[in-house]
């Protein structure tokens, strides 16, 4: 692994950390209470080319790779972990899932938009019994010879409403279970397609996460991804790289929280002098810092193995493991070094706490991707 950036990733980084101090610092607090979709911040984010950053030029992207996205997940994800999380599953699940596993056609009807961020994408897997066991899909697509009928209610969409583009993950084959399962491009507006409540969630909560229903959509033949068959698959695959994306987001909380800390340290005083220079302190520093920078070593070691066309699956469940409780314990610190100033929404430390929770949960749960990592161990 090369442990030096080079120009332009260090320019994509500067570039995220600028936009996200500028665009994205001054309304993070509201959007958070209110629980306000980022609409205008993700518009500027796809004017910047943060949407599509690992997609070929051909079709809108960046063309970058996949260290510049970790870097500028990171840099967003210190600021606004809701900005974080749409540039994630736009860009690591279905992006990354139709450019490498779709048609010629889809890619130009459907990645073309979600590159440039002028549409945004949803990755539909999660159902109401069929969380980390994903094999279980309810949600079916029967084959009616041009098309398919879904129907079935997906749960915990991430952009659940703000998406216009949304891959659909359902079963065909029942009798095959997950040899029987496809991956669909659905699109906002057609006929039964409904989006259901929006969920009051404890963070995150500028990003919109809703049911979604289904109820016989017809969904043209030519949108179905890869052979028949190949949902599970496709699923597993682009879960594989977005754990890199999630990781990376996990490891933003954690510095933007350990940033925050540091610079309150030296600002507060107790006993006579700066809190800094008390040991209890520096321990708490010490043990953020280093947890940090190994969290960091974890996800650019997954992208550069991603970026080589190496197998990344183990790298990139590590790197979520061990960055999201990472986020967790980082967060939980950066408020007790602030102490009271940490428990109130205008120190920022308190929602990272809140948005650092889900790092352990979505995309795999904490349990799951030590399955994932157990299984690569073994095998
Ligand atoms: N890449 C490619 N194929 C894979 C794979 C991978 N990483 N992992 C498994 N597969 C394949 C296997 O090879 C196997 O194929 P064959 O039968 O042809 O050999 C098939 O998939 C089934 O594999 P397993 O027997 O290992 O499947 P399992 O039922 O034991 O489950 C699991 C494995 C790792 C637990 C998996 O179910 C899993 O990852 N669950 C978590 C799902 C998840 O992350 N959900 C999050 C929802 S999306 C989300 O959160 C997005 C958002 O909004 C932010």
């Amino acid at each position: 692994m090369n442990f030096e950036f080079t120009e332009e990733q260090l320019a994509v980084k500067e570039a995220a950390r600028d936009f996200a101090q500028t665009e994205l610092l001054p309304g993070v607090i509201e959007r958070d209470n209110k629980q306000e979709f980022p609409t205008e911040q993700i518009r500027k984010m796809g004017e910047l080319g943060f949407m599509g950053m690992m997609v070929s030029p051909k079709y809108n992207g960046g063309g970058m790779d996949s260290v510049s996205y970790v870097l500028a997940m990171e840099e967003i994800s210190k600021i606004d972990a809701s900005c974080a999380v749409c540039m994630s599953v736009n860009n690591s699940l279905v992006c990354w899932g139709i450019e490498n596993f779709g048609t010629e056609e889809q890619k130009q009807k459907y990645l073309t938009q979600l590159a440039s961020g002028e549409v945004i994408g949803a990755f539909c897997l999660s159902e109401p019994e069929a969380g980390s066991d994903a094999t279980m899909q309810r949600t079916t697509a029967e084959d009616k010879g041009d098309h398919y009928l879904l129907n079935g209610t997906k749960n915990w969409i991430t952009n659940g409403n703000s998406a216009g583009i949304y891959i659909v993950i359902a079963q065909t084959h029942p009798e095959k279970r997950h040899k029987g399962i496809n991956a669909f491009i659905v699109e906002k507006g057609m006929d039964g397609f409904v989006v259901g409540k929006k969920e009051d969630k404890l963070g995150i909560r500028g990003s919109d996460t809703h049911s979604l229903m289904f109820t016989d959509v017809k969904v043209p033949k030519e949108n179905r991804i890869g052979e028949d068959g190949f949902g599970f698959s496709f699923a597993m695959k682009v879960l594989s790289g977005g754990r890199i994306g999630i990781a990376s987001q996990a490891l933003g909380i954690a510095s933007g929280a350990y940033e925050l800390a540091l610079k309150y340290s030296k600002e507060r005083r107790a006993f006579g002098k700066e809190i800094s220079q008390h040991q209890a302190i520096q321990f708490k520093l010490s043990d953020m810092a280093t947890s940090i920078d190994a969290a960091r070593l974890l996800c650019l070691q997954a992208a550069t193995l991603k970026d080589q066309g190496k197998d990344y699956v183990k790298a990139s469940a590590m790197a979520k493991l061990f960055s999201s409780q990472t986020a967790m314990d980082t967060t939980i610190e950066a408020i007790q070094i602030h102490g009271g100033y940490g428990y109130v929404k205008e120190f920022h430390v308190e929602r990272l706490m809140r948005d650092a929770k889900i790092t352990q949960i979505y995309e795999g749960t904490s349990e799951i991707q030590k399955i994932v990592i157990s299984r690569e161990i073994l095998k």
